[in-house]
């Protein structure tokens, strides 16, 4: 009996060894000398020691055909994720935050969920499918024009947060805007949507214009402090600006619009509705 349990240890642990030594083999045999010359000897050098290959690029380690052994593989550029200290993941905090990503999306378990949750992304998408949807956004997100690299590190931000297990399983499925024709009766259609674009959590996306900033989630603490003074936006400050947006910023390109007391309250209370507190459940 002894010995039996013995012998299953021992195979356990070999088979474990084994599959361990594996994980990697087919990635050296080619990436060692050749290829990845360069890589292999950064990531010697570096933290890498305790992480298989495919722990960061992906690809599938039991083949020597390039092709199939790149599958799904995590490129180069993308593959900093691991790093969270690395310049190129803090550029890409950076971004997020100056960019405002999270007034429309959940990122790192963080933001309002009126679009995709970014969390997911790293399980299910792969980084240049990550990349064309911010180079080439969706119609009710911004269209940031950024360079390549700033592209990457976004992109890398991104995957750092899907890393984890308790963001990337905790939000609903991410929310389908049909792009509407516009409903006049809606008033922020009427009264905004030539100039703007939001996103809602009630009604979808509203509004068709280009020519002024989206104002997904204003009352939100994910967007930017642009008020007057760098004070967030609340529901009295916004009625001024409809009023007369020179009264706070005087050089701005918006004009008054002119709306019954009225009116205007049940427009602010439609489109940013304080009672169904965002994010939504
Ligand atoms: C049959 C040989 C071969 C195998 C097996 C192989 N690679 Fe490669 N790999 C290459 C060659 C050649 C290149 C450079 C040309 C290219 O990008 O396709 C490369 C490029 C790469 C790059 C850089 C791509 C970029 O553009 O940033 C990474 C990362 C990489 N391989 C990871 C892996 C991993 C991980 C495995 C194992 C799962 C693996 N490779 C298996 C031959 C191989
Ligand atoms: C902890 C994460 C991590 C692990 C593990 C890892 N890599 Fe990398 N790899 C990176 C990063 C980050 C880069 C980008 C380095 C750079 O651009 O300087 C990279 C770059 C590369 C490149 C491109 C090099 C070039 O010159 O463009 C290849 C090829 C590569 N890795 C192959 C491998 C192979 C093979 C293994 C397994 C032996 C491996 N990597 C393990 C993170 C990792
Ligand atoms: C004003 C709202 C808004 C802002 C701000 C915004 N996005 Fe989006 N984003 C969207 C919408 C809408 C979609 C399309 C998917 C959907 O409808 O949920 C989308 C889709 C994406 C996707 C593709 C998601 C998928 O499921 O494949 C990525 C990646 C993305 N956004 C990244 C970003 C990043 C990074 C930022 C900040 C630099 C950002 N977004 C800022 C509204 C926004
Ligand atoms: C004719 C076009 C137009 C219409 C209509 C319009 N806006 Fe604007 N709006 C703009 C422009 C342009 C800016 C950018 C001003 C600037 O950069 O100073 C702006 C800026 C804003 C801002 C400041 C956003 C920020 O972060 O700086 C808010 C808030 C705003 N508009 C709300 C509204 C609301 C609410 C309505 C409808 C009642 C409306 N706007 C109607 C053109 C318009």
């Amino acid at each position: 009996m002894v010995i039996r349990l013995v012998l299953l240890i021992a195979v356990i642990a070999l088979t474990w060894a084994s599959e361990c030594l594996a994980e990697s083999a087919s990635c050296v045999r080619c990436h060692d000398g050749c290829s990845g010359e360069r890589a292999v000897q950064q990531h010697q050098e570096g933290l890498l020691s305790t992480l298989a290959c495919v722990d960061c690029h992906r690809g599938n380690p039991t083949t020597l055909r390039r092709q199939l052994a790149h599958y799904r593989l995590i490129e180069a550029n993308h593959s900093w994720y691991r790093f969270t200290e690395s310049d190129v993941v803090r550029r890409g905090q950076h971004l997020v935050d100056l960019l405002a990503c999270r007034r429309c999306h959940v990122l790192a378990g963080k933001g309002n969920p009126l679009a995709a949750d970014l969390d997911r992304l790293y399980q299910q998408v792969l980084p240049d499918e990550v990349v064309a949807s911010i180079r080439v956004p969706a119609f009710f997100m911004p269209d940031f024009s950024l360079q390549q690299g700033d592209v990457d590190a976004l992109v890398n931000v991104i995957f750092a947060a899907g890393l984890k297990p308790q963001w990337a399983s905790s939000q609903p499925p991410q929310v389908i805007h049909f792009e509407n024709g516009v409903d006049e009766k809606n008033l922020f259609e009427k009264h905004c949507g030539s100039c703007h674009r939001l996103l809602t959590a009630k009604q979808g996306g509203l509004g068709t214009g280009a020519i002024a900033p989206n104002l997904s989630g204003l009352f939100s603490s994910f967007y930017p402090k642009t008020h007057k003074d760098n004070q967030p936006w609340d529901i009295q400050g916004l009625k001024k600006w409809i009023k007369n947006p020179r009264a706070i910023r005087p050089l701005t390109r918006m004009l008054p619009v002119v709306l019954q007391e009225q009116e205007m309250t049940k427009l602010i209370d439609e489109t940013w509705p304080l009672n169904v507190k965002e994010p939504l459940p």
